[in-house]
């Protein structure tokens, strides 16, 4: 399994900043891990065309359900693949907090995104309130189940980890704790799916950065990352390819 460092920009990135996609490729041109990263839906075609030839991959960070329609507003899957994407976000915890995305809808975009030729990264993660109430993997699993279709592959989908209290707030789970979501995630998947699941990429997300990348990626079933803030600057992203390389 190639492991995967993915980096989401979220709401952050104007035509300037496809300055640190140059510099991330000058100093990473061909590392061990598969690299991605996901910008807003207004960088997807020039990120693509910036990173042509290049083993930087593309994603978008959301689609909608539906292959086209009267949807204002709304990006269908095929959309973001015509942009140069090969990879989408779904899921995401800020989606399910800030548009009321259950897991029913996430599906069903991973289905359109899957049509579409897209790789879904689905995300699945417990509040804080969950974590003290000792619903944690009651929490990922039920998310599991229901945001990922049947037919799910190695090829298909990859799964991240992201617990809510953990984004964007500089605090992390303990190794044990990731190590015991994670080992609970593959043993869900080999219930459903068998042994391709030994296969499907299991991302933790969550205050990743250079600092902490190195002890992360040490735990087992943590197949790479999906990082946010430590990937808007090359430096940082960078380093953090680096590590999991050398994981
Ligand atoms: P963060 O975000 O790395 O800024 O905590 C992670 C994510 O939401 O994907």
């Amino acid at each position: 399994m190639r492991k995967l460092a993915a980096g989401n920009w979220k709401m952050n990135g104007v035509a300037a900043s496809l300055a640190e996609v140059k510099a991330l490729l000058a100093a990473h041109p061909d590392p061990v891990c598969e690299m991605l990263l996901c910008p807003p839906a207004t960088l997807i075609a020039q990120m693509a065309w910036a990173a042509k030839g290049s083993v930087l991959k593309i994603g978008g960070q959301d689609c909608h359900p539906k292959a086209a329609g009267a949807h204002t507003g709304d990006i269908s899957a095929a959309m973001l693949a015509d942009a140069g994407a090969g990879h989408v976000i779904l899921g995401h915890s800020e989606r399910r907090a800030d548009h009321g995305e259950g897991d029913a809808l996430v599906q069903a975009k991973a289905q359109a995104a899957w049509a579409a030729g897209l790789v879904a990264v689905i995300c699945v993660g417990e509040t804080e309130a969950q974590r003290d109430g000792g619903q944690t993997l009651a929490v990922v699993g039920g998310q599991l189940a229901g945001s990922v279709p049947d037919g799910a592959t190695a090829a298909n989908t990859v799964i991240a980890y992201e617990p809510v209290w953990a984004i964007g707030t500089g605090r992390t789970p303990t190794l044990a704790e990731i190590a015991e979501v994670h080992g609970f995630l593959r043993a869900q998947l080999t219930a459903r799916f068998g042994a391709e699941a030994a296969g499907m990429r299991l991302l933790y997300g969550g205050s990743v950065k250079p600092s902490n990348a190195v002890e992360i990626f040490a735990v087992p079933d943590v197949d790479g990352a999906l990082v946010g803030g430590a990937s808007l600057k090359a430096a940082d992203f960078g380093a953090i390819v680096a590590a999991l390389s050398a994981a």
